[in-house]
């Protein structure tokens, strides 16, 4: 009876170790997938923080409540580089006007879309 037992823990250690190993190898594993911003992606990034967009806009939770959570932002269609050229030339509600130039309003796009998108794959990796 003892010695059953004994095979049931090495087991069950055996089948966590495997567990542990698979679990770290998944993890590991998001490095390698395309989940990198783009240079462009990443200037925007650059932009977004240093006009502290995020002292009213939350990206994955965290920033200010005034506006709106931007991290899906770029899922509606309609919501585009134009859309967002509009929001900063306009300053809609509470939101300052920002005079960027296209290739700024490009890179922020990017940055807003790529964060999407790599959210969606987050998604769907793990909330099937
Ligand atoms: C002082 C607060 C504040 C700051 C700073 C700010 N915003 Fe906003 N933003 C708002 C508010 C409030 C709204 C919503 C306005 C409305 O719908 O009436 C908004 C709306 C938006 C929208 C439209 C969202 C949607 O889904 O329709 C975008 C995009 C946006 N802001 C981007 C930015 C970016 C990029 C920056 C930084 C360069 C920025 N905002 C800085 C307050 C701010």
């Amino acid at each position: 009876m003892q010695k059953k037992l004994s095979r049931v823990y090495q087991l069950l250690i055996v089948i966590f170790a495997l567990f542990t190993v698979w679990v770290y190898l998944g993890a590991t594993n998001l490095a390698d997938n395309d989940m990198e911003f783009s240079d462009e992606a990443l200037s925007g990034k650059k932009l977004f923080q240093d006009y502290n967009c995020s002292s009213c806009h939350q990206i994955y939770g965290l920033g200010g409540y005034l506006g709106p959570d931007l991290t899906d932002f770029a899922s509606k269609e309609y919501k585009g580089e134009d859309y967002l050229n509009a929001m900063l030339q306009t300053g809609p509600g509470q939101m300052p006007i920002y005079y960027f130039d296209s290739g700024q309003v490009r890179s922020l796009y990017a940055y807003l879309n790529e964060l999407y998108q790599i959210d969606k794959k987050m998604q769907s990796m793990y909330l099937k």
